[in-house]
């Protein structure tokens, strides 16, 4: 069972300490954290395409325990995440239609509407908390609108999301086990009426086609209508939130590439890539060993597990020249942020869009904070890229500020 107290790399800047672990080895035993540490992007690319490798924690007994004791097995345990084949197939299926290309841009112009109703409120204030006034807002509208639950089905998800989501990280504390718990019940005890009422009524929305899949594709048994709800409400909001926070930043630290974004929006999906390689929102997954092999170099027994740190292999200058500076004209090189392989994050194009949005209105709106108007406080994650909060304060508001406004 890792021991997250020994983790090697901090939060606020771990980079470095990922980039002196890889060049020591890019795979490598932790005896203090009891893992093995998966760090440079060709290693991490075999473990999360190879077949060898299970998401299921029940391939590791004193995982699973632990797990259980901090109350996430018992919400997503059976989850799409924590999945095989061939339930994970069937699971897969149900939703993947709902995030074609084609459905996201289905969507386009109501997250366009979210994100302009999000933002331009703010830029008429002298100061903005951004994660909570903007980032954590928007993907919060958008999956209410993808349920169509209405304000009052927002203001529940809004009000549950964040602990529902420290049900996702690798390491919850054991004493959240009972907020996890109590949040995922509220949701639930929500939701519950609402899919009894689609199973008679159905409408265009996400809750319903899971419920009656078109085109006589598999239905999922209650429970697992809701365990998919509950994980998409997690997966989704968190990162997505962590993406624009860290986004940010990263673009207020370099006013250029925010002033040549503004002006070439119709490169905001390189830019975003760029940004989810920079800071990814998800930091480490977990695989265990279906069976013994070696990876670099490095026996592994059967059921040891991997911590696949993503932050680390999308800055691995072996695909990724000069990793630690950001550059959105940067293309070509493909990023780990999403993960790989049959667990590639089923809401990766809706993340970009809800992010090419706001980036875009973002660098529009001349919103330059002054090096140093701004401050941040992270949470205590390993698993996420995590921002609590982000201050921004006396703006140099300029007469094109309020007319884009
Ligand atoms: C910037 C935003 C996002 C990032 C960085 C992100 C990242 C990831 C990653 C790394 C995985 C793979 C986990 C693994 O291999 O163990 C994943 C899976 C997943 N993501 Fe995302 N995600 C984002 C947004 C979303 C959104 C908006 C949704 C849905 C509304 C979503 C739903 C999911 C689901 C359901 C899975 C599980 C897929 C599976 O196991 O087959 N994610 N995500």
């Amino acid at each position: 069972v890792p021991d997250w107290t020994a983790w090697p790399f901090g939060v606020e800047n771990p980079y470095p300490a990922y980039r002196a672990a890889r060049e020591r080895a890019p795979v490598q035993w932790n005896e203090r954290v009891g893992a093995h540490l998966v760090l440079s992007q060709e290693h991490a690319t075999a473990v999360l395409r190879g077949k060898d490798w299970s998401s299921d924690p029940r391939n590791n007994p004193q995982l699973l325990a632990s797990l259980e004791e901090a109350g996430s097995a018992e919400v997503f345990g059976k989850s799409l995440l924590t999945s095989d084949p061939p339930t994970h197939t069937r699971l897969r299926s149900t939703v993947n239609r709902f995030f074609t290309p084609r459905a996201v841009r289905g969507i386009h112009d109501r997250v366009a509407a979210i994100v302009n109703a999000a933002l331009t409120p703010l830029l008429e204030g002298e100061s903005i908390e951004l994660m909570g006034e903007l980032a954590y807002p928007i993907p919060l509208a958008v999956i209410a609108e993808l349920f169509d639950v209405g304000l009052e089905g927002a203001e529940v998800l809004g009000a549950e999301t964040p602990m529902l989501a420290r049900g996702l990280e690798l390491d919850p504390a054991a004493a959240e086990r009972e907020e996890i718990g109590a949040a995922a019940m509220r949701v639930m005890l929500f939701l519950v009426p609402i899919v009894a009422q689609r199973k008679v009524d159905p409408g265009d929305d996400l809750l319903s086609a899971l419920i009656h899949p078109p085109d006589g594709g598999v239905a999922l048994e209650d429970d697992e209508v809701i365990t998919m709800c509950l994980l998409l409400l997690a997966a989704g909001h968190e990162t997505t939130a962590n993406l624009i926070g860290n986004g940010a930043i990263a673009l207020f630290e370099r006013p250029d590439q925010l002033d040549w974004l503004a002006q070439h929006p119709e490169h905001s999906l390189q830019a975003v890539d760029e940004l989810l390689r920079y800071e990814s929102p998800v930091q480490v997954v977990s695989r265990v060993a279906r069976d013994d092999l070696v990876l670099g170099g490095v026996e592994i027994r059967r059921g040891e597990q991997a911590l696949v740190v993503l932050g680390a292999a999308n800055r691995d200058p072996t695909h990724h020249p000069d990793p630690d500076r950001l550059d959105i004209k940067r293309s070509g090189a493909s990023h780990l942020a999403f993960g790989l392989g049959p667990h590639f994050c089923v809401g990766a194009g809706l993340a970009r869009l809800e992010a090419q949005e706001t980036f875009v209105r973002l660098a529009q709106s001349l919103l330059r904070p002054e090096p140093g108007s701004w401050s941040h406080r992270r949470g205590h994650s390993h698993t996420f890229r995590q921002l609590q909060a982000l201050h921004i304060g006396h703006r140099n508001l300029s007469e094109a500020d309020v007319m884009h406004a």
